[in-house]
């Protein structure tokens, strides 16, 4: 598959590790240029190519947003239409900003995030994992346990496509509803945040049926 990254940094970068490892092509951007991505090119092998966000926008089939929250109206929207989106950012106000309508509880980041790209498909999906950890717990827990990742999207072609991308990386995919309920259940601040849950444990924390 075509994963393109928007972000480069911690988690951008473990995402498109963990993808060109299980064979995926990967294009990966910052904010200030390809230029300055050569040497996480160099590092993570020939499956992974450093561009624009416009650039990685229109390569991937899946795209990754691996931003700050804060820069969300600052995203390639045009290249997104009719993408499936990966939404892995998530709201801290020392760092993003004081954002009301986020402050009151009535939206959640992902919909403010989904009402910005109205064309694309948004996927919250591999915000609640701190980056070193999802880059070394996908396959270590064995074929009969595996740590499980939220996902929640409105859209359930691009969360199924999503869950198959968790998979990949050798998670266990946990739906956890639509950006509205879900994306609630998984953000900062959470039981489950950073919590680093088996699946069945993640599943009962977020009040899923198996
Ligand atoms: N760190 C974690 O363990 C973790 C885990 C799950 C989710 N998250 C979430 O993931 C997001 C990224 O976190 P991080 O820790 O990876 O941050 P980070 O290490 O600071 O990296 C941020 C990346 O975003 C790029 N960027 C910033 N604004 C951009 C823009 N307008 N267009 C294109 N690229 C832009 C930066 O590019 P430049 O370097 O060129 O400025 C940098 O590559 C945050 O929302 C965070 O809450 C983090």
């Amino acid at each position: 598959m075509r994963i393109g990254l928007i972000g480069a940094g911690h988690i951008g970068s473990t995402l498109a590790y963990l993808c060109a490892e299980a064979g995926d092509e990967v294009a990966i951007a910052n904010r200030h240029g390809p230029d300055t991505l050569r040497d996480l090119e160099l590092d993570l092998g020939r499956h992974v190519h450093a561009a624009t966000p416009d650039e990685a926008a229109r390569f991937g089939e899946i795209v990754v947003l691996a931003v700050p929250f804060g820069q969300y109206r600052d995203l390639p929207a045009a290249e997104l239409n009719g993408k499936t989106v990966i939404d892995a950012s998530n709201y801290y106000p020392q760092r993003d900003g004081r954002f009301a309508e986020l402050e009151d509880g009535h939206v959640t980041s992902s919909e403010l995030v989904q009402w910005e790209l109205p064309g694309a498909h948004v996927v919250k999906a591999f915000n609640a994992m701190r980056w070193d950890h999802l880059r070394s717990y996908g396959h270590s827990a064995g074929a009969n346990r595996r740590y499980g990742i939220p996902v929640s999207a409105d859209d359930s072609d691009a969360k199924w496509k999503v869950f198959d991308l968790v998979e990949q990386l050798g998670f266990e995919p946990v739906d956890a509803g639509g950006l509205a309920d879900g994306g609630r259940k998984h953000q900062p601040g959470t039981p489950v945040y950073t919590a680093d849950l088996w699946a069945e444990d993640l599943r009962e924390r977020i009040g899923v049926d198996a």
